[in-house]
């Protein structure tokens, strides 16, 4: 079965009870569920969330090394972390998928959200969709 890697990065296990005014009430276990409904359990949906810069960029490594496709959420990283954007590169430049997700719009928020250091080397971007930016990347994901 083909799997997908769903990362996510820091404060995201906060989802649900974190700010839900900006970010919904929508925890990862639902998103979780909700990407299984989606790819009708023809994808393998490995979800994984980590406070830890190191951790994200050993799950890319894997993801690299096994060939996987990747949806990842790299929360705050996503603004500074030159660190995560190589390994995305690695990934892209191995002709992997690689798309990033932000449950809110960042262009609509702090100054500091506008950039993006993940966006060049992702195959795509999905932000400000809420919890549903993870299935409309899913669903890129299985039709292309
Ligand atoms: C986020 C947006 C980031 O700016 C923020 O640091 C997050 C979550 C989002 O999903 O909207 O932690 O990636």
């Amino acid at each position: 079965m083909r799997k997908v890697l769903v990362l996510n990065g820091p404060n995201l296990n906060l989802l649900g009870k974190r700010e839900p005014e900006i970010y919904g009430r929508i925890d990862l276990i639902q998103i979780k569920a909700d990407l299984e409904d989606i790819s009708l359990n023809q994808v393998e949906i490995d979800l994984r969330q980590t406070n830890s810069e190191a951790e994200l960029i050993e799950w890319i490594h894997e993801a690299f090394s096994q060939k996987l496709d990747v949806i990842l959420n790299p929360a705050a990283f996503t603004h500074y972390s030159y660190a995560l954007r190589d390994a995305c590169s690695a990934l892209s430049a191995n002709g992997q998928k690689l798309i990033e997700v932000h449950i809110s719009n960042p262009h609509a928020r702090e100054e500091f959200r506008h950039t993006s250091v993940i966006s060049a080397v992702a195959s795509g971007v999905i932000a400000g969709f809420g919890a549903q930016s993870y299935a409309l990347a899913l669903k890129a994901l299985i039709d292309n």
